[in-house]
């Protein structure tokens, strides 16, 4: 016999439990240390252990999965899992809206726009009431009609899995794939180990039954965790979050499941009975928030098309920084009473429409291979495409990184490829439809001489990186390095484009980097494209880049493997040029994460007796730095740490933040992992947040950061 004393016991700890995972998962908050946390639920598990009939589905130790199963069953869905129409562009949402307002009003909106209705026929409309008495109203309307605008949700429409949750009396009782939208397969297992689907429901006010409908996602910090664990572990990495998604959920042992961290967003509420629901999605999406299920925060309330469109906007313009992955956003009418009047036509509601991001892959065929020499001589083999519009941009060539990029492929000549392109980021060749495939297509091989200088190509151990070791005898790696000095991170020559440094290089106007200090205003209003102006704004501007700081100086001479940060490091434990020109091998390593490979670099790279000419050849043309004070090993409090900055700070740009870490003696870099001690996270934070959260990095707000900042 169990004492009720153990009964309440369990029923009080589960109750708390339930408590912090919602005020966690869902509202972001915490109440109690994890130490805490961690007490109750050893509690609680030491209590079911002891007593097993007192375990139930609902019990918050029954997240970490079942036992496995052997097929999923099968689930017949009480009201049918429907999809969405679709709109492109702003005319398009023009005309949904307008259709939408004839349905409602038939006999008040312009008639001239019947014609938008065509291609839903009327007959598979199974909205009632309005069809019939349209031809009478319409002789009625001889005045321009004022139309009201309509109320519509916009909420980001999220590229995940869909899911139908089940709850009696509150408690989780199926999961669902949607499936064909009529039958879909039961995953009760995997949804009860997702930490953001509440297995019970709060409050007391929920409908006896409630079927709720959400989306199932990866975000995107988490997906790059676990293809970086999949590559450690030489597994095949997902090629995006939504099949990560849908292969964790898809798995018949929950416990693999319950590892990858799937998070949901719920955006409907289905077939419901005994209870009330309000009358609006909008109230309905914060009763189901209440009931502790989790929404998105970025759901708003709209006026009419034109304000629907400024949400789509708002929200692409975001897009990169949300931390998942979304495909477009859907508007859905509001008011529950007018959805069903307009009704459904087959399979999707003609209330609701989702407004699609232009694609971010594509089909296209690789038309040829080019070779591209780089600053430091790498040869990079970049695809030449047929041309193809994707991300909302046309592209014709596609980065292609490596030789072993193209074997991992499996890439040809001629063949049918998926190239993809998201936001800023550089487009790029996913996949081969190898039974497109044409008989002709040839197989891609690295010159052995490089493609502009003609020297050897040598390559490395592993034989994937290919170079052209000729340095700056070789044209390319002089323009890429003419570029890279002048750039904004390097010594910032205003206005000086690639395109420029591409015309002097042709035109042997310059030929090192110290020729730029040579530049006439004379030679260059000669030249296409300049006038005196122009000319004597170049010039001015190359003679002001001429006082920088020694770690822009170092970073601009593109010493290979030398970015900006190792730049930083060398110049603060070696204080001057000289002194980094003469340390030996040994004294380089003693630099913070500088290793032996980078340290070869630098001393080879100083040896080069042209490198040592070009640099004579500044520093006599008045390139010149402030003088840097060297800081004691054990000065700067944050001595040690490795910060990553993210988002918008509202006090300080992002580089000033920097700046602060660097002088207090602690390192930045640019993308977290587990060696990261801290994230500075400003506003709208994206991906980098989110991967830090799954890392376990402490993460600082601005506030933090400048309290953190002023007491050292
Ligand atoms: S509403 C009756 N809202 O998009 C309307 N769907 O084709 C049914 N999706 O697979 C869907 N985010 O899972 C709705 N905020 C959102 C959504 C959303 C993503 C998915 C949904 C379905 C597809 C619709």
């Amino acid at each position: 016999m169990v004492s009720d004393t153990v009964i309440n016991r369990v029923a009080e700890l589960r109750n708390q439990i339930d408590h912090h995972n919602h005020l966690y998962y869902i509202l972001d908050q915490i109440e109690v240390p994890d130490a805490e946390y961690d007490r109750l639920m050893q509690e609680l598990q030491g209590i079911e252990t002891e007593y097993p009939d007192l375990v139930t589905a609902q019990s918050p130790t029954q997240r970490v999965g079942s036992t496995p199963l052997t097929a999923f069953s099968e689930v017949q869905h009480e009201q049918p899992m429907l999809s969405l129409g679709n709109v492109f562009t702003e005319q398009d949402l023009v005309d949904f809206d307008r259709r939408v307002r004839d349905r409602l009003a038939p006999a008040k909106t312009d008639t001239a726009d019947k014609s938008d209705d065509a291609p839903e026929s009327e007959s598979e409309g199974k909205s009632e009431g309005k069809s019939k008495d349209k031809p009478e109203q319409e002789n009625e309307a001889k005045t321009e009609p004022k139309k009201p605008l309509l109320e519509y949700v916009c909420e980001p429409k999220l590229d995940g899995v869909a899911v139908s949750l089940l709850y009696r009396d509150g408690k989780l009782v199926r999961g669902a794939t949607r499936g064909d939208g009529s039958q879909g397969e039961d995953i009760t297992q995997n949804v009860r180990t997702i930490s953001t689907i509440p297995l019970r429901l709060q409050g007391d006010d929920y409908p006896k039954v409630l079927e709720v409908r959400g989306e199932l996602f990866i975000s995107k910090g988490t997906f790059e965790s676990i293809n970086e664990k999949a590559l450690k572990q030489e597994q095949k990495p997902f090629v995006n979050a939504r099949n990560a998604a849908s292969g964790s959920l898809r798995q018949l042992d929950p416990q693999v499941t319950a590892k990858r961290n799937l998070e949901i967003y719920v955006y409907a509420a289905g077939w419901f009975e005994q209870g009330e629901l309000a009358d609006t999605h909008f109230d309905r999406l914060q009763q189901l928030q209440h009931w502790g299920l989790r929404i998105n925060p970025e759901i708003k309330k709209m006026q009419g098309a034109a304000e629907c469109q400024a949400y789509y906007e708002d929200i692409g313009s975001r897009r990169d920084d949300l931390p998942y992955e979304i495909d477009g956003v859907v508007y859905k009418l509001n008011a529950i009473d007018q959805q069903e009047q307009v009704g459904f036509v087959s399979r999707a509601p003609r209330w609701a429409t989702a407004h699609k991001f232009p694609a971010q892959e594509e089909l296209t065929t690789l038309l040829d291979v080019e070779f591209q020499v780089g600053r430091t001589g790498a040869i990079t083999p970049v695809a030449r495409l047929e041309p193809v519009f994707v991300g909302g941009v046309t592209i014709s060539n596609a980065t292609l990184h490596n030789m072993d990029e193209i074997k991992r492929l499996d890439l040809r000549i001629g063949d049918s490829v998926i190239v993809h392109r998201a936001g800023d980021v550089i487009p790029k060749v996913v996949q081969v439809v190898k039974n497109r495939r044409p008989d002709d297509a040839a197989e891609i091989v690295m010159p052995k001489h490089c493609p502009v200088c003609e020297s050897e190509v040598s390559q490395d151990e592993e034989g994937i990186v290919f170079r052209c070791n000729a340095g700056l005898y070789c044209a390319a790696q002089r323009k890429e390095s003419i570029k890279h000095f002048s750039s904004r991170k390097a010594l910032d020559i205003q206005g000086l484009g690639d395109k420029i440094v591409e015309l002097f290089c042709a035109i042997d106007l310059l030929k090192s980097i110290a020729d730029l200090y040579q530049l006439k205003a004379e030679q260059l209003i000669e030249l296409e494209g300049f006038g005196e102006k122009s000319a004597h704004k170049l010039i001015t501007a190359i003679e002001a880049s001429k006082q920088t700081t020694l770690p822009k100086f170092l970073f601009g001479l593109g010493i290979r493997e030398v970015g900006e940060t190792t730049a930083k490091q060398l110049a603060n434990q070696f204080g001057t040029l000289e002194a980094i020109q003469n340390a030996d091998q040994e004294s380089l390593e003693q630099t913070p994460e500088i290793g032996p490979i980078v340290a070869a670099h630098i001393t080879h790279f100083f040896q080069d007796t042209h490198n040592r000419t070009v640099i004579e050849e500044l520093l006599t043309a008045g390139v010149s730095w402030p003088t840097i004070e060297v800081l004691a090993e054990s000065e700067g409090s944050l001595s040690g740490l490795i910060f990553v900055v993210t988002g918008k700070l509202e006090q300080m740009s992002r580089d000033d933040a920097k700046q602060k870490i660097e002088s207090l003696g602690g390192k930045v870099s640019g993308s977290v992992s587990a060696k990261t001690d801290y994230l500075l996270a400003g506003e709208k934070a994206g991906s980098k947040l989110a991967k830090a959260e799954s890392l376990g990095v402490k993460i600082l707000d601005e506030q933090a950061f400048i309290e953190l900042a002023d007491s050292l």
